[in-house]
């Protein structure tokens, strides 16, 4: 049977040269492999209460929409600067290949909220940690950061788990 990772392919030097870029859309396309995914990644949280999914752009979107349906939670999407209309608060961080900042509604997540926070890919970690910490900042208490992939040269395991995250990850 085919596992989560056989739906993955490989780009080499995508975006830049040196980068070899592993690409979702193909486990995106395949209803068995898709399913799988959602299904897999929520395993580690049976039982446990999440009032809010929060996705990080852009992949993270796809899957945590996906879970939030699956879960019967609401989505909040954290999002490249400049994207999002009402009043945000926002976070500088830096890429495997550049730098950016995120960006969240102010008023998306209300204190105390448990939050899940989904995306695609693991690598430096520099993404998800400025997506922690945006809902960190709006008083939301993490329950857990679930992805596909982990990177694990790019040490974004070991990043997120010394500010007290649990991680979670399908395969590397
Ligand atoms: C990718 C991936 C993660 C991030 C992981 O997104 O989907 O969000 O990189 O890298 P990091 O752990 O080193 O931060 P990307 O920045 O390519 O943005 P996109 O999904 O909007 O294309
Ligand atoms: N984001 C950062 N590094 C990546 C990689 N190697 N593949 C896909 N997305 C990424």
């Amino acid at each position: 049977m085919k596992t989560v990772k056989d739906y993955i392919r490989t780009i080499v030097d995508f975006p830049h040269e040196g980068i070899l870029f592993r690409d979702v859309t193909t486990l995106f396309a395949d209803p068995r492999g898709f399913r799988m995914a959602v299904d897999q990644m929520l395993h580690p949280y049976a039982g446990q209460r999440i009032d809010v999914v929060v996705g990080l752009e852009a992949r993270g979107f796809i899957l945590g929409g996906a879970i939030a349906h699956q879960l019967g939670t609401g989505f909040v999407p954290i999002r490249k600067k400049g994207k999002l209309p009402g009043t945000t608060i926002s976070q500088h961080y830096k890429l495997e290949y550049g730098e950016a900042i995120v960006e969240v509604h102010d008023d998306a997540i209300q204190a105390g909220q448990r939050v899940l926070i989904v995306d695609d890919l693991l690598a430096t970690g520099g993404t998800a940690e400025a997506g922690i910490s945006l809902v960190e900042r709006l008083g939301g208490v993490i329950v857990g950061c679930a992805f596909i992939v982990d990177l694990p040269d790019l040490g974004g395991r070991q990043r997120l788990e010394a500010m007290g995250m649990e991680v979670h990850a399908l395969c590397a």
